[in-house]
């Protein structure tokens, strides 16, 4: 009898739950409403289910409860009830099914206008490549891509000269108007997802899939990985912004082509070394740091992190938030640099001295630290050398002190908060796994351990392992 009770709650549970829940399918954005109504039909449909195999449980329960002058008859066949059932069953799978099918057959026909845009997915982030001019994407290829070509483009190919190349995982798309997402992987399967489009697809690697929806109404809209991916697949996320055609017309040619990629000009160490003039009074002449005045160590570190950063403070994305004062006196310096040349010579020049060796000020355990670490190693390499193609940069040889800083930094969303940070984003993320100041200090001792040497060091002794 309990369990009557028991099963009879459930039932009734369920329905209220479904009807009173705060939670829900978050507001449609785009033309799949036929989505939507192939899950509610499945709702529906193994709702009834639900409630009439349990009720019929209900029932059976109370109706043929033990009774001591009553016995069991065992009936082995009934053609009728298993005709019913069959028919049921027939009907109910059906009605599960068929609605797909119909929604399935729209959803892999492109329509012939659809804007195309390339969907780029690596571990762990996001880049988008839209055709030019002729409409035609340009050839790639995985063995081409490198930090310079990160999208793998052949030079050879002329139809991808114009091709726009959107590095940011965050993309903008023009309301009303069909788009085709070409999937393509650098490394392992993912999953272009985003709730409010109702339409997700695999990216798997050696093979380009689709899938093409029409935004509906103007806004921001978060791109979820939804492939387990690795260790940081959770941070995987990049940005739509649906916004009017004009400004998204205005806004793609705005971003480089590849064939400006290609002819920017190889950076100038000697105009480099004028612009770091600036910066010896605090970071020294070789890069080497200075606690005393809040300076890091900068000697050796990738050129494409520090034209980040630099980037990054001059407009406002890092070194804006009032409980990072240095951040702010680095913003002041970095908008002296007159362009992105400027920023690309000065960069070059830090990566081209000696990796600093600072000493040590932060003790920890590194035992415990060097466990901890296997986390970073992901990204930053087991020697904490950087890895480009994560947008992880070199830790090797950078001055703890400011490692430990910029990670409580990270936990407290003083640095890595601002929406265009998506590298911080994802940083900030990871920094809240080291769950105290403890285990801060440890992994910090551990990469004080790290040998100091140069990505061309670390390439000549083969020691580069990923
Ligand atoms: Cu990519 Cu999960």
């Amino acid at each position: 009898m309990v369990l009557a009770i028991v099963l009879l709650l459930l039932v009734l549970g369920s329905i209220a739950f479904y009807f009173l829940s705060p939670w829900h399918l978050t507001p449609l954005a785009s033309n799949w409403a036929a989505v939507d109504t192939t899950i509610q039909i499945t709702f529906v449909v193994t709702g009834l289910v639900f409630a009439a195999v349990n009720l019929f449980l209900v029932y059976a329960i109370v109706r043929y409860r033990y009774r001591r002058d009553r016995r069991a008859l065992y009936e082995p066949e009934n053609k009728r009830l298993e005709a019913w059932l069959t028919g049921l069953t027939t009907v109910g799978i059906a009605a599960l099914l068929a609605p797909g099918l119909f929604v399935w057959e729209r959803f892999i026909a492109v329509p012939e206008d659809a804007q195309r845009v390339e969907v780029v997915g690596q571990q762990w982030h996001w880049s988008f490549r839209f055709p030019g001019e002729d409409g035609e994407l340009g050839r790639v290829s995985t063995r081409l891509i490198s930090e310079e070509n990160p999208f793998g483009m052949d030079p050879e190919d002329p139809r991808g000269r114009d091709d726009v190349l959107v590095q940011s995982p965050r993309v903008r798309l023009p309301v009303d108007q069909p788009v085709q997402a070409l999937l393509r992987s650098k490394d392992v399967i993912h999953n272009f997802q985003v709730a409010q489009f109702r339409a997700k697809m695999d990216l798997v690697p050696g093979h380009v899939s689709y899938v093409w929806l029409t935004p509906t109404r103007t806004g921001e809209f978060e791109i979820l990985c939804a492939e387990l991916c690795g260790i940081a697949h959770f941070a995987m996320r990049g940005m739509v912004e649906v916004v009017e055609p004009a400004e998204f017309e205005a806004w793609l040619a705005e971003q480089p082509t590849w064939g400006e990629m290609m002819a920017r000009p190889e950076p100038d160490l000697q105009a480099g070394r004028e612009h770091y003039a600036t910066c010896v009074a605090c970071h020294g002449e070789q890069g080497g740091g200075n606690r005393q005045l809040n300076a890091p160590a900068l000697g050796g570190q990738d050129a494409w992190y520090v034209s980040r950063q630099l980037q990054n403070f001059r407009a406002g994305i890092r070194g804006q938030n009032p409980d990072d004062p240095y951040g702010g006196q680095m913003t002041a310096f970095a908008r002296q640099l007159e362009d992105r040349a400027a920023i690309a010579d000065l960069a070059a020049y830090i990566e081209s001295l000696p990796v600093a060796d600072p000493e040590p000020t932060v003790s920890g355990d590194p035992e415990r630290g060097r466990r901890l670490y296997r986390t970073c190693a992901a990204c930053h390499g087991a020697d904490g050398q950087g890895h480009h193609a994560f947008n992880a940069p070199r830790l090797a040889g950078m001055s703890d002190w400011y490692l430990v800083r910029q990670l409580e930094h990270f936990k407290v969303d003083v640095r890595g908060a601002h929406a265009e940070d998506f590298y911080g984003n994802q940083m900030a993320h990871m920094a809240r796994m080291l769950v105290d100041d403890e285990a801060v200090r440890d992994v910090v001792a551990y990469i004080n351990t790290l040998p100091r040497r140069s990505g061309t060091e670390v390439a000549a002794a083969g020691g580069r392992d990923e």
